[in-house]
């Protein structure tokens, strides 16, 4: 079977972690690169994460190194939820590799030439990266095939604030610019990721696991568990990963998507729904299909 090339785009996190370890296990995709980006812990933690994270995996995906601040304000973070490291506290080994010598839009621009019309993205931090890149390459969104956005929450509240979800109010403008860029992209909000978890009892079944994804998964959530005492983790990236796998995984509205990006609603996300809308709003997940797949990667 001849794989799709896939980028992903992550501010590693600990269900960013988790992404990785999935997306280099896709039977119909290959990962051709990871950029990093800041989001849930400065680029300084993202960047390192990922590449500890990927060499954990065995994924030989180069890695580049992207924007450390959004585009017009200052970084919001969530160390409070994923360790002031981003990944919980696990002590990874140091990477053996470092990044590549070129920007995270610099390698997404040559990878979307190099694969125009036959390369997937799946974005799961905040957008900054591919809005500078749309801006440097304004074809961009004619060669990418389907672009998945773990991003938004169009149909209940957010989990920033109440109308805003943690990609998009991180970086607004990146997320407006990219809405209106003309992606055939499915936006993964909270809608659907929020029905995707590790349960306590999946994570405590852990315990005596030693394949490397199982432990990646056991480690990344140890201090949600324990520490801040969750009874779930959300899988919102992973989740995201595998919709560019699996399309058929999510229904959702099919529309033009915008971005709030005034005060009032800052990184509110809404659909208006139109035939010919290049974007759609997930909104319901097949939940048993979609933990079928997550099991697989911790079964080996
Ligand atoms: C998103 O924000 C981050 O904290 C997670 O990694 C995910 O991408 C969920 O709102
Ligand atoms: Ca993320």
């Amino acid at each position: 079977m001849t794989l799709t090339p896939l980028v992903v785009d992550v501010d590693t996190g600990v269900d960013d972690a988790m992404a990785l370890a999935l997306a280099a296990r896709l039977e119909g995709h290959e990962l051709v690169a990871v950029t990093t980006v800041a989001g849930n812990v400065p680029l300084e933690y993202t960047t390192p994460n990922t590449l500890k994270v990927l060499e954990w995996v065995g994924s030989p995906a180069p890695v580049y190194r992207g924007m450390s601040a959004p585009l017009a304000r200052p970084l919001v973070s969530a160390g409070h939820v994923h360790g002031d490291d981003g990944i919980g506290g696990w002590e990874l080994p140091d990477p053996s590799t470092g990044t590549g010598d070129m920007t995270a839009p610099e390698a997404i621009i040559r990878l979307a030439r190099e694969h125009a019309g036959n390369i997937d993205f799946a974005f799961v931090g905040p957008l900054t990266n591919l809005a500078v890149a749309v801006l440097l390459e304004p074809e961009l969104p004619r060669m990418v095939s389907h672009l998945a956005i773990m991003g938004g929450a169009f149909f209940k509240p957010g989990n920033v604030t109440a109308d805003a979800e943690f990609n998009i109010y991180v970086d607004p403008e990146a997320a407006a610019l990219v809405a209106d860029a003309g992606f055939n992209a499915t936006w993964v909000g909270l809608d659907v990721t929020h029905q995707t978890v590790l349960d306590r009892d999946t994570w405590a079944s852990l315990a005596d696991a030693d394949a490397r994804d199982a432990v990646l998964v056991r480690e990344v959530c140890r201090a949600s568990f324990e520490k801040r005492g969750v009874e779930q983790v959300h899988l919102h990236d992973p989740l995201a990963v595998v919709v560019v796998e699996r399309p058929s995984l999510i229904d959702g509205i099919p529309g033009e998507i915008s971005v709030d990006v005034g005060a009032h609603r800052r990184g509110r996300t809404r659909v208006s729904p139109h035939v010919n809308g290049t974007g759609q709003a997930a909104q319901s997940v097949k939940v048993a299909e979609f933990q079928a797949l997550f099991r697989g990667l911790l079964e080996g």
